[in-house]
């Protein structure tokens, strides 16, 4: 379903080359200190007072980029995103194949975008941003509307990726003849809420991602190797996946990205979903 090559897009390669730069592993280090929770980001010229985060990181696979971020957010953060969210939530549409289908059968979950100039909401992408370090440019790239998604009794996105084949154009940007596109450079999958959810049930699944030995280590309770191939990551809440979507040589989408959150049984899933935006064109 999805073939790099196929869905590669020619036309960026030149322009999207120019902008990635290599990724600074130490910027993603726990031990980095979080700059943007020191500046103050105001709406009103209040500035917004974040708690420190306290998550520590483990690197899985170097290629895809895909690291484990353990305890991202704090339970009572958690509560109060799902607290916040849940009232929005609408049948989850899908974006990134031409067309947005709601409540389409490959995307069974619930979800809402999050509010912006939430303070929470701002904190954790805020964090997310921080951790990222280098791969965005400031003044010219966001981190984009945060969505909250939610699984309950058999519900699952089937195999997708994040990235769109074809780069979106904001219709602000479309409305106001501004030439730029963007693309979804990477996710943060936050796990916010996985209560009773029966054991091997509700993962996400990558099967092309393998950890960088040939072994997934010792067994250990975030990931298992799934029986069709690849990694399969267990719900925990306030646990994160941060992986890198697209090419840095050249902004193709990588294929080895393709992922599906598996269907949900016993419980009910509630996650965060982070896709930071990198903007290209003659208007970025
Ligand atoms: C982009 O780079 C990757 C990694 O080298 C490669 O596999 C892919 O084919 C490239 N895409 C394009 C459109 O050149
Ligand atoms: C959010 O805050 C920014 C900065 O003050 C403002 O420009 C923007 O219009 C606000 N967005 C919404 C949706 O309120
Ligand atoms: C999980 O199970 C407990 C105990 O049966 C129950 O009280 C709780 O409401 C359940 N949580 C959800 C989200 O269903």
């Amino acid at each position: 379903m999805t073939n790099p090559s196929q869905l590669a897009v020619l036309s960026l390669t030149v322009a999207l080359s120019a902008f990635f730069g290599p990724i600074l592993l130490t910027s993603l280090s726990p031990h980095f200190q979080p700059w943007v929770e020191l500046l103050p980001i105001s709406w009103d010229s209040t500035p917004l007072q974040c708690a420190p985060h306290t998550y520590t990181t483990t690197l899985v696979s170097l290629s895809p980029l895909l690291i484990y971020i353990h305890n991202f957010v704090s339970p009572a953060e958690s509560r109060a995103l799902v607290d916040l969210g849940i009232p929005l939530l609408e049948p989850s549409p899908i974006t990134g194949y031409g067309s947005d289908a709601r409540g389409s059968r490959a995307r069974t979950s619930w979800s809402a975008p999050l509010p912006v100039n939430n303070s929470l909401v701002d904190c954790i992408l805020a964090r997310a941003e921080s951790f990222m370090g280098t791969l965005l440019l400031q003044g010219r790239d966001n981190m984009g509307q945060a969505q909250l998604v939610r699984y309950t009794e058999g519900q699952k996105f089937d195999l997708h990726h994040d990235w769109f084949s074809r780069p979106r154009i904001l219709d602000e940007d479309a409305k106001s003849g501004r030439r730029r596109l963007y693309n979804r450079i990477a996710t943060v999958f936050l796990t916010l809420q996985a209560d009773n959810i029966t054991e091997g049930t509700g993962e996400t699944w990558f099967p092309y991602v393998k950890p960088s030995t040939t072994t997934t280590g010792a067994p250990n309770p975030w990931w298992r190797e799934h029986e069709d191939g690849g990694m399969a990551f267990k719900a925990i809440a306030g646990n994160a996946l941060f992986w890198v979507n697209m090419f840095p040589n050249n902004g193709s989408g990588d294929g080895r990205t393709l992922h599906a959150g598996l269907p949900v049984k016993g419980g009910v899933k509630t996650a965060m979903n982070i896709w930071p935006r990198v903007f290209f064109g003659p208007d970025a």
